[in-house]
């Protein structure tokens, strides 16, 4: 009667060995917590240097530029030229119209020169392999430059 009233001694109630594998699994769980968010992080890195290195690279390096440039004077100056656009006057090349088109940068510029857009089609076939980002770039850079004349 009197001894069930009392409190047992701490060594007897079990909480110790229950509590040992609770903090293992703990344990265990932010180790694969932790292992997981490095394979976050490393995922995310590899994709940033994936999608920024890549367009990056086509928009500073000169021979890309080049080629990009004699791209569009070959394939698209006669509807854009200057940056221009002669059959849809309000959707030119200029910086302006491009982001109020939703054109956010090389890339977009790269995959309308291949695929078309509305009235315009696309360019795929005849600017080659690479060809689209190539003339992207070169679309772009000259959007932030402001279309200076050459
Ligand atoms: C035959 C005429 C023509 C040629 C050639 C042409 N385009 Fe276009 N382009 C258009 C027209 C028209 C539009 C407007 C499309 C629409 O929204 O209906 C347009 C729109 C665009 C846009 C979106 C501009 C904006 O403000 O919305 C980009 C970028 C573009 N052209 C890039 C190019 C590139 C790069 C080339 C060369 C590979 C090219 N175009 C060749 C007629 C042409």
């Amino acid at each position: 009667m009197e001894s069930s009233a009392l409190p047992s001694p701490p060594g007897l109630k079990g909480p110790a060995p229950e509590r040992q594998p609770a903090v293992a699994a703990g344990r265990a769980r932010s180790g694969l917590l932790h292992s997981l968010l490095v394979g976050a992080l490393l995922l995310a890195l590899s994709l940033l240097l994936l999608f920024w290195g890549l367009p990056a690279w086509g928009a500073n390096d000169p021979v890309v530029l080049q080629r990009g440039g004699k791209l569009f004077a070959n394939h698209c100056a006669g509807c854009h030229v200057n940056g221009g656009n002669v059959i849809r006057r309000n959707k030119t090349l200029r910086l302006q119209d491009l982001l109020r088109e939703g054109v956010k940068g090389p890339a977009e510029v790269a995959r309308i020169a291949a695929q078309g857009k509305g009235q315009m089609s696309g360019y795929e076939k005849v600017l080659g392999e690479g060809g689209a980002d190539a003339v992207g770039a070169w679309v772009w850079r000259q959007a932030e430059l402001g279309w200076p004349r050459r």
